[in-house]
């Protein structure tokens, strides 16, 4: 008898924990593992959410944010979630030949920037110039990010973390397969976690629909602050559409300034001196 709990004793736990679980899902917190995609606005778009005691828990406890499918991605490489460091995860990475693009390579381009960035951004994958230099965003595409990212946002390059989400160039710039991205993708979870950004930037439809496993149009999606991993993901359109589409950089503007707004960044004035 005892200390025994009575079946109503349990179904009011659980009846609060439910409201709890409903109330906190309601403030539009980040991290609760129900869903990987946030519904527009179930996020707040304007700033930074106020830090409540409660917000500050629930960011504190994020590590144990229940796995989600991505999670499952990382057991696909026993040792993987042992590399603590991202010089541990490129060499854990290796020569790669997971898949049949290592023939294709003269270099696997990794990433780079600063290894504690607050801002990530994730591409398709290497391109011609990148895979000669071994550094992702180097052809044009690159100078207009590295633009975005300097003249527009006012860091540099190097504050932010860079990567794809494969490492290896598909020949003649083909689009990546799913099993090219299924034997790389544990790698860009691995950085992730391991950088940890405060938000990242989706750029493009293939990057943002490998990342979201959703087939919606990115003319849809970007604007719109998405959950990766417990961190929230804007996507917005590609670099190499705004070369061939400049009007658009107006919206990949818009979605930025969201981007800053949310890490606390002041928006320069066009030219790039802050107002
Ligand atoms: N396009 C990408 O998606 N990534 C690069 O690194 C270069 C071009």
């Amino acid at each position: 008898m005892g200390s025994a709990e009575s079946p109503l004793d349990r179904r009011t736990l659980v009846e609060s924990l439910r409201d709890y679980v409903e109330q906190i899902r309601e403030e539009g917190l980040e991290g609760l593992p129900a869903s990987s995609t946030v519904a527009p606005g179930a996020i707040a778009k304007a700033s930074a959410p106020p830090q409540t005691a409660r917000t500050q828990a629930v960011e504190a406890s994020k590590p144990d944010i229940a796995p989600g499918p991505a999670v499952e991605l990382i057991s696909k490489y026993p040792g993987l979630e042992k590399a603590s460091t991202l010089d541990e995860l490129r060499e854990f990475i290796g020569d790669c030949t997971r898949c049949k693009l290592a023939p294709c390579r003269t270099n696997l381009v990794f990433g780079v920037g600063n290894p504690s960035a607050q801002l990530m951004f994730v591409g398709e994958a290497p391109g011609a110039d990148e895979d000669a230099r071994g550094e992702p965003f180097v052809g044009r595409a690159g100078q207009l990010l590295t633009d975005i990212i300097e003249r527009g946002m006012g860091i540099s390059r190097s504050d932010v973390y860079i990567c794809n989400v494969i490492k290896c160039r598909p020949p003649d710039n083909r689009n990546p397969e799913p099993d090219e991205v299924a034997s790389c993708e544990p790698f860009l979870m691995r950085q992730i976690d391991l950088v940890r950004p405060r938000a990242i930037v989706g750029l493009g439809t293939f990057a943002v629909h490998a990342i979201l496993k959703i087939k919606t149009p990115i003319s849809k999606l970007r604007g719109n602050w998405h959950e990766l991993r417990g961190i929230r993901m804007m996507p917005t359109f590609h670099p190499a559409y705004l070369l061939r589409n400049p009007g658009d950089k107006r919206l990949v503007w818009a979605d930025i300034q969201e981007v800053m707004k949310y890490l606390g960044m002041p928006i320069p004035r066009r030219g790039g001196s802050s107002s």
